[in-house]
C-alpha cells in the first residue's frame, strides 16, 4: 500500500498529537518506510505531493477539530486514488470527525485507507494535572499508535464514517461558529497579565494562525482557534483567561512547535 516513502502532515497544540506521530514514524522507519514530517500550519495544501501516500494528524476540538485543520483538508488538491490515513488525539470523544473528513477526501479522489482516534490527556484548561494518570494515558495512547502504524503497513485498517452527530459538530466547529462563540463569551478572552509578562514573544511565535502580535505586550486579535499553545507554554504563566483557573499542560518543548515562517 505504502511503498517506501510517505509524507506526514500534523498539527499539535500541546504535544499529544506530536508524540503519537513520532511513535508511528518509529514503526514506519523500522519497516524501511521513510517519512517526511510537515507542520500543517507551514504547509500550503495546494502544493502537496499527491503522487505519494500521506498521513494527517491533529487534535480533536469541540467534537470536531480546529478550523484551520479543516481548511487544510478542504484545500487539498484533487488526486487520483492517493492513499491517505488520519489519526486524531482527544481526551475522550471526538463526535466522529472522521466521517466528515472522509467525505471531503473521497470527493477529491483520495483513497481513505485508515482512521484512528487515540485518547491522550486533556489539554483544554485542565484544573489539575495528575502526572501518574496522564502517564498511563500517554503509554496506552502510544501503544495504540504503534499498533495502528503496524496495521497500516499490513493493510489492515479502515476509515469508517459514523453518521448522525458528526456532521453537525463538523460544520459548527470548522466554520468557526464554536470558536467565535467561545471567544466572545464574556470573560473568556485570552489576555496577558502585564505584571508577569516577560515580553519574550513566545506566545506570538507559537500561535499557529498568527493571531498574536507583539507590541509592548502580546495582543490577541480576532482569529483565535483556542489551540492552547499560548496558555500552555508561557514561561511566566502570564497568558490568562480572566477568572479562569487552569494548570499548564504540555508534553513537548516549545521549540518543536514553533513555525519556521513566522509572519
Ligand atoms: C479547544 C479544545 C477543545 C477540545 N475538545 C475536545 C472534545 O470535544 N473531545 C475530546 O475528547 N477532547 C477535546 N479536547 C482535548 C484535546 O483534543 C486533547 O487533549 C488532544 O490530545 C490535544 O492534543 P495536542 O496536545 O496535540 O494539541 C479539546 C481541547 C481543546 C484545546
Amino acid at each position: 500500500m505504502f511503498g517506501t516513502q510517505i509524507n506526514f502532515y500534523y498539527y499539535s497544540g500541546t504535544g499529544n498529537t506530536l508524540l503519537v506521530v513520532k511513535e508511528m514514524i518509529e514503526i514506519f522507519s523500522a519497516k524501511g518506510i521513510s517519512v517526511t514530517l510537515h507542520k500543517i500550519e507551514e504547509t500550503d495544501p495546494q502544493k502537496i505531493d499527491t503522487t505519494i501516500p500521506f498521513g494527517i494528524a491533529f487534535p480533536v476540538a469541540f467534537q470536531s477539530t480546529l478550523p484551520f485543520v479543516c481548511d487544510f483538508f478542504k484545500a487539498l488538491p484533487r488526486a487520483d486514488k492517493t492513499p491517505v490515513f488520519m489519526v486524531d488525539t482527544m481526551m475522550a470523544f471526538s463526535g466522529a470527525i472522521v466521517g466528515p473528513l472522509k467525505k471531503v477526501l473521497t470527493e477529491k479522489g483520495y483513497d481513505c485507507i485508515g482512521a484512528c482516534e487515540i485518547v491522550m490527556p486533556n489539554n483544554w484548561l485542565p484544573k489539575q494535572i495528575n502526572e501518574e494518570v496522564n502517564g498511563k494515558k500517554i503509554n496506552s495512547g502510544l501503544e495504540k499508535a504503534r499498533a495502528y502504524a503496524e496495521n497500516l503497513i499490513k493493510g489492515n485498517t479502515s476509515w469508517k464514517r459514523i453518521p448522525f452527530l458528526s456532521k453537525g459538530f463538523y460544520h459548527l466547529c470548522c466554520n468557526h461558529f464554536i470558536m467565535e462563540r467561545v471567544n466572545l463569551a464574556e470573560g473568556r478572552k485570552i489576555t496577558v497579565d502585564q505584571e508577569k509578562c516577560i515580553k519574550c514573544g513566545l506566545c506570538a511565535k507559537l500561535c499557529p494562525v498568527n493571531n498574536i502580535k507583539m507590541k509592548d505586550y502580546p495582543e490577541w486579535h480576532k482569529s483565535c482557534e483556542l489551540c492552547m499553545r499560548c496558555l500552555s507554554f508561557c514561561p511566566a504563566n502570564a497568558v490568562i483567561i480572566p477568572g479562569k483557573k487552569f494548570k499548564q499542560y504540555r508534553v513537548v518543548k516549545a521549540k518543536e512547535l514553533i513555525k519556521k515562517n513566522i509572519k
